[in-house]
């Protein structure tokens, strides 16, 4: 079962950029750059991680992300995160960047964006691997804020593809955020959210019903909310589930009690991520291995999720015609 999660061929969805973020990388980067962490070594970054809600992983994962300065640094982090994903059979990647981390900082937008795209240029001259970016926006600022990252984003229209929400979710309600997800789908992004990973089903409800998201990231908690499970189905939007993320940030308290294998059966196209790998244990094909053998998911419900991963991604047609008919050979001969 192992070698069949790892050798299948699978697409991300739900990916933080800056939480692929590892200790080793963060250290060098901190040197060269001359910043001081509050951290003497690897192994002491490591023991910092243990979270008891999301708020408590955030303080730390805004503090790592303050070392990044220069294009380069961008382009490491990333090009680290790719050269993973061809060592799992990741064939496809939507990669989230949060620019307000960094524009905060007064690290230029232009300066993140083209050091993510380049790494992601040659990911795919080197290994073939499709990728694309979705600007989230940090929910705990001010729709303003929100407004300022739409405009900076205008000239690098091209490179983006979708937008998103993330950060602290209790108290920042995706309502809060509707003039600019409206402006950001006239400008042609897509729209996307995290909701219901701490926040209840009416976020949910209001991410679908005033954000008009067409991917739900986490959606745990639409588990709340029979009406709402009967809409997610029928209008046929996939959840992006984290299954370490979920365990890592107590949003569920093992993964024997994870809601993903319920979510599947009631019809709901769920897909398998790693959310912020550096801070949770494990990257794509771990979350797939501990889920299986949790929830004792056969080879069928891996398939199906591989499945879902590149029919629900935003790729092209083409590509996923592509990779859908790679998956489709790997099962025959994988049974
Ligand atoms: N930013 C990075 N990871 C996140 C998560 N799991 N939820 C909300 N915001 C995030
Ligand atoms: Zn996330």
């Amino acid at each position: 079962m192992e070698k069949f999660i790892k050798e299948i061929p699978k697409a991300e969805l739900h990916l933080h950029i800056e939480g692929t973020f590892e200790p080793k990388l963060m250290f060098d980067i901190a040197k060269r750059n001359g910043i001081e962490i509050p951290f003497a070594s690897v192994e002491e970054i490591e023991k910092a991680y243990q979270f008891d809600c999301l708020q408590d992983f955030l303080d730390i994962y805004y503090q790592g992300a303050g070392v990044l300065l220069h294009e380069q640094d961008f382009y490491d982090l990333c090009f680290s995160y790719l050269t993973k994903c061809a060592e799992q059979n990741i064939r496809h990647t939507e990669i989230m960047f949060d620019p307000q981390t960094h524009t905060e900082r007064g690290v230029p937008f232009s300066v993140v964006i083209k050091g993510i795209h380049r790494a992601c240029e040659d990911a795919e001259k080197k290994w073939g691997i499709s990728s694309l970016l979705i600007m989230s926006y940090l929910r705990h600022l001010s729709e303003e804020d929100a407004f300022t990252t739409l405009k900076q984003s205008l000239p690098f229209k091209e490179l983006i593809t979708a937008v998103g929400l993330d950060s602290s979710e209790k108290g920042n309600p995706p309502s809060k955020f509707k003039n600019v997800f409206k402006a950001s789908v006239n400008e042609g992004y897509i729209p996307l959210a995290h909701a219901g990973e701490e926040g209840d089903a009416d976020y949910i409800w209001e991410a679908l019903d005033i954000l008009k998201i067409k991917r739900i990231d986490h959606g745990n908690n639409s588990m709340q909310d029979e009406n709402l499970i009967a809409t997610i189905v029928e209008k046929d939007i996939a959840l992006t589930v984290c299954p370490l993320s979920n365990q890592a940030l107590q949003v569920v308290p093992n993964l024997s009690t994870h809601p993903l294998k319920k979510m599947m059966d009631l019809g709901i196209k769920v897909t398998v991520n790693s959310d912020d790998p550096a801070y949770f244990g494990g990257q794509v094909n771990q979350n797939y291995i501990e889920i299986q053998k949790a929830l004792d998911l056969t080879k069928k419900d891996i398939y199906e999720l591989a499945k879902n991963s590149f029919e629900y991604s935003l790729a092209s047609d083409d590509l996923k015609e592509i990779y859908l008919s790679e998956l489709e050979r790997f099962y025959l001969k994988n049974l």
